[in-house]
């Protein structure tokens, strides 16, 4: 194993020494499956789940590869010990990230701008990721947003009760709430309506338009030469998407400009704090469209997979139920660090190894003159039978009396990622995702339409940014009698 990681840890070191995308000489890249002429592994690519492909070419050709896909090679890594290395050892020079060609801006003004796909981590990302860390991820800004949270899950919870009888499906209620609960600490509004479908025309419809968007396979990050040419039209709608988003933010932060400027009342919400740290709109615009895009569509999948692995194992969702019900007396949910829920942590952990809402994580790339895309399959070393006892069953137990926390600390599980790269949201998806649940296990019964056996419930995913149920999670919900 040593061996190995030292021969590992050569190509590693190699990548920042690779001048161009298109490689000639690649006896220097890790090994791989055999790319043909002009299109690479692309025919290698045949599964909709590249997460899945990819595994099992690691199976072949071992924990750290590489690819190429038309011009593009990107190197892949799928073990605990490579994922140390890419995103610990060498994380100073490898916490660059890889731009995907369908982004509305240029490079300069990602560089400039960006706090997700700030390509070069410079003094703008250091600094926006300083700020959101203080002012938005701080544990006193995280329990200053603990009314907004209650207030959100009061009106899911309302609405679910009126609704009663009727299949609903769970990623939509979830998305709103969890865009409401960051809603209202960015700027102290409520975005989407409980019961608001994406034909309405609104920021669901216009959200879900945009994920569609990037499902699809890009040309241009395949062959970039040809970026320029957009052939698919993604980055043309991409840039539609900014526009309608800008129509409905600019003016709500405008209007806060105003009346900061005429009133001494304070909001106190993290739109107040870029105002008094002289944001220009246009600054403000695009970190809350990457916070709300980092942050929602994570959340919400997590939620949900966590939900459909309960709904399929009865008995979990039975010692959930018991355990929240010593803990919750009173009609209404606590905030989640108010509450003692260890089975329920372990739950969400073991669904969260299974089904990481980002398989590959966000791309990444050396700080120097390489632009390789680097990807880490945490999808493939959460089902590592070398890793893991029978790595497909949800076993929730495996994660009690065990110190695996979200945090990076063990590079077997990393659904946040770890390093200078790691999610900065944690504190806020800690909260976020068990009060949602507690909330639905709490406060109804759950069923399965048509009377639908739970164990044969479909969990097959479709890959995305964040990789959804292929199904979607629809349950009857009917509220619980003593409430
Ligand atoms: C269960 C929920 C969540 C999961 C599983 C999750 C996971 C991740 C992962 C895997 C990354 C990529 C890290 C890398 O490239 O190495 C990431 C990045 C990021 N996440 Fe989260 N996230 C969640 C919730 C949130 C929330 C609630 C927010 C903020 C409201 C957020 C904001 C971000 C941002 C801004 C980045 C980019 C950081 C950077 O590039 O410096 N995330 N997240």
């Amino acid at each position: 194993m040593a061996d190995f990681l030292e021969s590992e840890s050569k190509y590693i070191f190699l990548l920042p020494q690779l001048k161009s995308s298109f490689l000639s000489n690649s006896s220097s890249l890790p090994p791989g499956p055999t790319p043909w002429p002009m299109v690479g592994n692309i025919p290698h690519m045949k599964s909709p789940l590249p997460h899945v492909t990819l595994a099992n070419f690691a199976k072949t050709y071992g924990p750290l590869i590489s690819l190429r896909l038309g011009t593009q090679c990107l190197i892949v890594g799928s073990s605990p010990d490579v994922a140390m290395e890419i995103l610990k050892t060498k994380d100073r020079f490898l916490c660059g990230r890889y731009n995907p060609h369908f982004l509305p801006l240029t490079k300069s003004q990602l560089n400039q701008l960006s706090l997700v796909w700030n390509e070069e981590s410079n003094d703008n990302w250091k600094h926006l990721r300083t700020l959101c860390k203080t002012e938005l991820f701080s544990n006193k800004a995280i329990n200053s947003q603990e009314a907004l949270r209650l207030k959100s899950i009061a009106s899911l919870i309302d609405f679910v009760r009126v609704k009663e009888g009727e299949v609903m499906k769970i990623a939509d209620l979830v998305f709103a709430t969890v865009y409401n609960i960051l809603g209202n600490s960015l700027m102290s509004k409520d975005f989407i309506g409980l019961g608001e479908k994406n034909e309405d025309g609104g920021i669901k419809g216009s959200i879900s338009e945009i994920m569609g968007i990037l499902t699809v396979p890009n040309i241009s990050d395949f062959y970039p030469i040809l970026s320029k040419l957009d052939l698919q039209g993604l980055r043309k709608k991409s840039i539609k998407f900014s526009v309608r988003m800008r129509a409905v933010m600019i003016p709500i932060i405008e209007e806060r400009r105003n009346f900061v400027k005429a009133n001494s009342f304070r909001h106190n919400d993290f739109l107040d704090t870029l105002l008094d740290s002289d944001f220009s709109d246009q600054r403000i615009f695009l970190l809350f469209m990457e916070l709300f895009s980092s942050g929602t569509d994570t959340t919400k999948t997590t939620i949900e997979w966590t939900m459909a692995e309960l709904a399929k194992n009865t008995e979990s969702l039975k010692r959930v139920r018991a355990e929240i019900e010593t803990e919750i007396t009173q009609a209404f949910p606590k905030d989640f660090h108010k509450m003692q829920l260890p089975y329920l942590q372990a739950c969400i952990k073991e669904s969260m190894r299974l089904h990481p809402a980002t398989t590959l994580l966000l791309p990444h790339r050396s700080i120097e003159s390489c632009q390789l895309p680097i990807l880490v399959n945490i999808w493939a070393i959460g089902r590592d039978p070398s890793i893991w006892e029978e790595p497909l069953k949800f076993k929730p137990e495996r994660f009690l009396n065990s110190n695996l926390d979200f945090k990076g600390n063990s590079f077997k599980f990393i659904p946040f990622s770890a390093g200078r790269r790691t999610c900065p949201g944690i504190p806020m998806a800690e909260r976020t995702v068990p009060l949602i649940l507690v909330s639905f296990i709490h406060f109804f019964d759950w069923s399965l339409p048509n009377r639908n056996d739970p164990s044969e419930l479909r969990m097959t995913e479709k890959f995305g940014v964040t990789t959804q149920m292929e199904h979607p999670l629809s349950l009857l919900l009917k509220a619980r009698k003593c409430y």
